[in-house]
């Protein structure tokens, strides 16, 4: 997977500007209650319980727990007064009726044993609480796979079953959880139980479905997609569904030797041996003989977890890209906007407002909420001023003259129609975080050390630090309600370490250093919880010397106090986290332990790195959940 800093996407060349003038946004109104208090009662959730309330939340410090320092340690370390346990691990079977293929610890497990267990390297992941029952479901992405640990024998024979276990390992997996006696498990069997990956039929909807760009030899009209793949961030709908982001898709795929303007501008490439190489046995992922194909993923599909019979959606109207997350919040007319980041160097954070509320009645209701709507693109602008500009075809450059036939062609365009408006080139957009009574907004920029790099875009005021090693989180509120045109906008945080000479290193964190923020989610009491991912090839060395192993912080975003709440083991990433409505139980995962920094083990010693969580002597690495409790059974941050 191509993460690190010498790798990672780089395709933006447009000449677009950074700095505009705007007029000042009005004043800001307060939102008050959490999705949950707004919608609880009033908008039915099917099978689910309600959202996480606030209810019992509030009061005492934000922050309570004692920090824990930086380690280096294959283990996962909590504050004093917490307790972790490991469940859900790449390879444990997530349940299905009648098939429980257990684990084999040496890699031998088949394709279609994969696709019964968990897959590999955990990421974005939400609770959906069930009425009436302690438990309910997690719904999770697995965003991509270490071929040298998925195989007994890594990449040194390629074959169409390879193909297939890898297409297996990938995607979102749903698992029943519940409480039983002071730990939490997986229930098998269980009803809801459901993997979605890279061969798993999907539906389309919104302006692109149907498109002459989406038509394939194998489905001439365009509108039956197969399979999710490289699932990295996640989001939940107040009308309960989990939404899952099509991130590096384009990596997959294998395309021309000189790859046309279009392709260029979405990094499509030749295949070359670290990829995925699933062409060689999947024609559809041969650009060269299918080019429609890569116009068909980098979209935001919702699934509805409660119902495992369910097709998933491709919703164009939220526009392509390599989709971080996708964050949703409701105006106070009850239309809901979704806030999304793009992960590659240079691009760009979006939003998109749906033309109607949302209807009581669930899932079911809102089939079609997230197909109408317009998708906004950001420009930040000196002093703290900013735009949403409309992606709308026929608006301003975005007309058949300039290449866009329609409004399918701008929503699968959208880097191109972003770049004709004139959107600020951010530094790799994650995460998004939305705090519903503030009505604050944060987006983590992980780190772009191509900024001011020889052609490169230049610093702008906000994306301030040439070779940004460290990364920052940008915070905004949008004038008048979250489908506000205008925003105000400061920095949060630029992250760092003080200790460094480079000045353009150390940041400016009031508490806990880190660097490379991704993960990012601001939970029922207000605690803005962030997440690293340092690339493996990067940890340990140079501007991330001293930081150790990946880790999640808590940050109190009035005053910005920062405090680290927990380290990983070794070699992974931290990435994904959910509570329970109580406010007791935290979900978070830990992804990737034991990738080196080439990100592929040598299948002859897969336990070079890491041997979490198993530490057996004949184990390998697997990505995991962690549950985090109070031992005091208390709220989680306290
Ligand atoms: Fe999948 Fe941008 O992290
Ligand atoms: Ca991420
Ligand atoms: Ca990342």
């Amino acid at each position: 997977m191509a993460k690190d800093f010498d790798t990672m996407e780089d395709s933006n060349r447009s000449p677009n500007p950074s700095i505009h003038e705007v007029s000042d946004p009005s004043r800001r109104t307060m939102l008050r209650g959490g999705l949950g208090a707004l919608l609880g009662g009033s908008l039915g959730l099917g099978t689910l319980a309600g959202c996480a309330s606030i209810g019992g939340m509030t009061g005492g410090k934000l922050i309570g727990f004692e920090s824990v320092p930086i380690s280096t340690a294959d283990t996962v370390t909590v504050p004093k007064g917490y307790v972790a346990q490991v469940i859900a691990a790449w390879g444990e079977p997530v349940g299905l009726s009648g098939e429980n293929p257990a684990f084999k610890f040496d890699g031998k497990n088949t394709a279609a044993e994969q696709a019964a267990q968990m897959g590999m390297h955990h990421d974005g992941i939400h609770f959906f609480p069930l009425e009436g029952m302690a438990g309910g479901l997690l719904a999770m992405n697995h965003e991509y796979v270490d071929d040298g640990l998925l195989h007994a024998d890594g990449t040194a024979t390629w074959s169409a079953e390879k193909v297939k276990k890898s297409q297996a390992a990938h995607g979102v997996s749903i698992i029943e959880v519940e409480p039983k006696d002071g730990q939490w498990q997986v229930v098998r069997p269980s009803p809801w139980a459901r993997r979605i990956t890279a061969t798993t039929p999907m539906a389309v909807g919104g302006p692109a479905a149907g498109h002459k760009l989406m038509q394939t030899a194998a489905d001439p009209k365009g509108t039956k997609i197969i399979g999710t793949f490289n699932n990295c961030g996640t989001g939940m709908t107040p009308w309960g569904t989990f939404l899952t982001c099509e991130e590096n898709f384009i990596n997959y795929f294998n395309g021309p030797a000189t790859p046309n303007a279009d392709q260029k501008r979405w990094g499509l490439q030749k295949v070359d041996a670290k990829m995925y190489r699933w062409h060689e046995h999947d024609e559809r992922f041969d650009a060269v003989k299918h080019p429609n194909e890569v116009h068909r993923h980098g979209w935001v599909v919702e699934i509805d977890p409660t119902d495992a019979s369910s097709t998933p959606v491709k919703r164009t109207a939220l526009g392509r890209a390599a989709h971080e997350g996708a964050t949703v919040a409701v105006t106070r007319d009850r239309r809901a906007v979704v806030y999304m980041g793009e992960d590659a160097r240079f691009e760009y954070i979006y939003k998109f407002v749906s033309r109607d509320a949302i209807k009581p009645g669930g899932a079911r209701a809102n089939a079609t909420l997230l197909d109408h709507g317009t998708l906004y693109v950001a420009r930040f602008d000196a002093e703290g001023k900013g735009t949403w500009l409309p992606l709308v075809h026929g608006q301003g450059p975005l007309t058949a003259a300039n290449g866009f036939a329609d409004q399918g062609e701008v929503l699968i365009k959208s880097r191109q129609a972003s770049d004709l408006l004139g959107a600020t080139k951010m530094d790799r957009p994650e995460w998004t975080a939305v705090d519903p009574k503030t009505r604050k907004v944060w987006c983590t920029l992980t780190n772009n050390s191509n900024r001011a790099a020889g052609t490169n875009a230049g610093t702008d005021a906000a994306n301030p630090r040439a070779n940004n090693t460290m990364g920052n989180i940008i915070e905004w509120i949008d004038t008048g309600d979250f489908d506000g045109t205008t925003f105000a906008w400061k920095h949060f945080v630029l992250a760092g370490d003080p200790t460094l000479a480079r000045a353009e290193a150390k940041g400016n964190i009031l508490g806990d250093m880190y660097a490379c923020p991704d993960g990012l989610w601001a939970d029922a009491r207000g605690v803005l919880w962030i997440q690293t991912d340092m690339s493996t090839s990067a940890m340990g060395k140079g501007d991330l010397v001293n930081l150790g192993n990946n880790m999640m912080l808590a940050a109190d975003p009035a005053t910005g106090e920062t405090r680290r709440f927990l380290t990983g083991p070794k070699g992974c990433e931290i990435t994904g986290v959910t509570m329970t409505p109580d406010g007791k139980t935290m979900f978070l995962n830990v992804q990737h332990p034991g990738e080196p920094a080439s990100e592929r083990n040598d299948p002859a010693n897969p336990r070079a790195v890491s041997n979490w969580p198993d530490q057996r002597a004949d184990g390998r690495p697997r990505s995991a959940t962690v549950v985090v409790r109070k031992a005091d059974g208390g709220l989680i941050g306290t």
